[in-house]
């Protein structure tokens, strides 16, 4: 039956908003929770356990709010949390995958570079998508230091960032790689820098689209796409606080936004 229930998405911080925009793109009419969890942030260097009880935190969270399918908007938290989560909560739950696989089939020389965090690099989950899918394609992995932190405080645009996309790329470039995989939420954000560093001859794939396509395809086939017109409710929640969130919210996106401090007990 078709459902005005809301849709959750949570991240680490502000990064799932790349993702959100494509889902409110595709998807208009549904109505959103976002969950930022900054108090906690970054994830990328914390232990598995850790982000996995974070992520179970969320997710209870958000069933309490009734949503009828949840997006980890984290390739962090996917890595270490989808399986897990899928197995304790009975709704459909979207996760990141960094974009591996169409990264060999576009790169043109065989040689790709994979931006994501250490924990996402290190994942069971990571290494056997690259098994499956690297067929002689030679990868390159740069676990991006300080990025997720510098895009939290500064936004996009800052002029440390181009130094630092400058340090942490260019032994990828070194080597040779044509095509870059954004394999972070937060990256989005930075993709021009990434460009003008890398240059125009470089791809860069970024699955946050393919994301928001697979979440209609999910609630498509369980027949619970909204049933009203657009505009959908966005409702924004933090683990930090959420004056300091919402002007970051509010540059990202150029609209306004409200922020809640989530419960105590969540945070
Ligand atoms: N946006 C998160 C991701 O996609 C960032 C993780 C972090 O907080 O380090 O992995």
């Amino acid at each position: 039956m078709p459902s005005e229930r809301p849709i959750g998405i949570f991240d680490s911080g502000i990064g799932g908003l790349s993702v959100l925009h494509h889902v409110r793109n595709l998807l208009p009419a549904e109505n959103l929770i976002y969950v930022s969890d900054r108090a906690h942030l970054p994830y990328g260097n914390k232990a598995g356990e850790f982000i996995l009880n974070r992520s179970e935190h969320i997710a209870a969270f958000l069933m309490q709010r009734d949503v009828k399918a949840i997006v980890i908007a984290c390739n962090t938290a996917t890595a270490v949390a989808v399986a897990h989560l899928r197995k304790h909560f009975s709704l459909p739950i979207v996760g990141m995958e960094p974009g591996v696989k169409p990264a060999t089939q576009k790169s043109r020389n065989g040689m790709i570079g994979v931006l994501a965090t250490e924990g996402t690099l290190v994942s069971g989950k990571f290494r056997s998508l690259v098994e499956q899918h690297s067929n002689g394609t030679d990868i390159f992995y740069c676990p991006c230091h300080g990025w997720v932190e510098t895009i939290e405080h500064n936004g996009a645009a800052h002029d440390k960032t181009y130094k630092m996309v400058e340090r942490e790329l260019m032994p990828l470039l070194e080597k040779g790689v044509d095509t870059l995989v954004l394999g972070c939420t937060h990256y989005p954000f930075i993709k021009d820098t990434i460009q003008q560093v890398a240059g125009s001859l470089i791809t860069i794939i970024d699955t946050g689209e393919a994301v928001a396509n697979q979440l209609r395809r999910r609630l498509t086939e369980e027949d619970i796409l909204s049933p009203s017109l657009p505009p959908g409710r966005e409702d924004y929640w933090c683990s930090a606080s959420p004056e300091n969130t919402r002007q970051l919210i509010e540059k990202i996106q150029g609209r306004p936004c409200v922020v809640k401090r989530l419960p105590q007990q969540d945070c």
